[in-house]
């Protein structure tokens, strides 16, 4: 398009995917309002309440199979798009969860697992709509243009060749242990575009969800993040209890596991006793074709 040209607004007629369709909803409706295109497609509200301590919102997004699986474990197979099977209605809610959220978490496991090319932005999970998520993000929410990219890794030892730390325009923060800031430096983290590296004091040998969400309030400025796993991670954050919601795809396949190969469901590294197992009340359920997209709220 020529320079001075204004984009037309995307119609929800122009996106390839159909509308969800709604089957139960009793989220609150919280303002800001979705633009028209997305309220469209989303079919309803999306909103999140402010924390009422000083930590960010957490929201977790997940797809997992019938019988409970997110990874296959298989290189080239393991991430969330072999088990949605590349479902739009699932990469549409990933990249509207993206375009809300301050920043996206997630883990080393994860972002090794996942294509070398995989930058955690609105635009990457859902193409078709880059231009109404930027709008929404920029002119509705007022946030900058791209979620902040937060990582964490105990080690340090991260393939710092990959897309996501090359790319100028993403701020990226990498969570890490003494350890494993003298690694990131050994391995030239400092020298790359938009990655700032902070260590914090592990307890044991894991950082804990609270420090993590304490330092990207106090110093970001976050108040919403979209915590995208993998299992360890969010298993350390539901021990304490730092997940507010979760957004789960259900896909309508079977994984199966053996048993000495454990193919993870979505926490990992941390069991509940029967009464002390966190529950969540559902706020709404949509569907589109045989896919389901739950979202779930943790019961205080
Ligand atoms: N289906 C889905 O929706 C979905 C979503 C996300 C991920 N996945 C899949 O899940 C698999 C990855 O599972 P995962 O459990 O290994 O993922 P992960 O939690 O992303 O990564 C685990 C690694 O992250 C670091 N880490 C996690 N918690 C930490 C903590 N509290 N303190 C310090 N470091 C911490 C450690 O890195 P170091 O070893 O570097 O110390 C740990 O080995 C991948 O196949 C991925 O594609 C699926």
């Amino acid at each position: 398009m020529p320079d001075g040209q204004v984009t037309p607004p995307l119609q929800p007629e122009s996106l390839p995917m159909k509308p969800l369709h709604i089957l139960f909803d009793r989220t609150p409706e919280l303002e800001p309002s979705l633009p028209t295109p997305l309220r469209e497609l989303y079919g309803g509200h999306l909103g999140f309440p402010q924390n009422k301590s000083m930590l960010p919102y957490v929201i977790g997004n997940f797809v997992s199979t019938l019988d409970g699986v997110v990874s296959y474990q298989i290189p080239g197979h393991s991430g969330g798009s072999t088990i949605s099977g590349s479902n739009p209605g699932d990469r549409f809610i990933m990249g509207l969860l993206r375009a809300s959220a301050d920043a996206v978490l997630v883990g080393s496991g994860t972002v090794h697992d996942v294509s070398p090319k995989h930058l955690w932005i609105p635009t990457f999970a859902y193409p078709e709509a880059a231009e109404v998520y930027k709008s929404y993000r920029v002119k509705v929410l007022r946030k900058p243009e791209e979620p902040l990219v937060v990582i964490v890794t105990g080690s340090g030892k991260l393939d710092l060749q990959r897309a996501i730390f090359q790319a100028h325009e993403i701020q990226k923060v990498v969570f890490t242990t003494p350890d494993g800031l003298e690694e990131l430096t050994r391995r030239g983290a400092a020298r790359l575009p938009s990655v700032e590296v902070r260590s914090i004091e592990p307890h044991e040998t894991r950082l804990t969800a609270r420090a993590i969400l304490e330092q990207l309030s106090t110093e970001f400025k976050v108040r919403l993040v979209l915590h995208e796993g993998g299992p360890m991670l969010f298993g350390g954050f539901m021990a304490e209890r730092l997940v507010n919601e979760l957004f789960l795809t259900v896909a309508p396949q079977m994984a199966g596991r053996q048993e000495s190969a454990i193919r993870p469901g979505i926490i990992a590294g941390v069991e509940f006793s029967p009464n002390e197992a966190p529950w969540f009340e559902l706020l709404s359920t949509r569907q589109q074709a045989n896919h389901l997209y739950l979202r779930y709220r943790l019961v205080v």
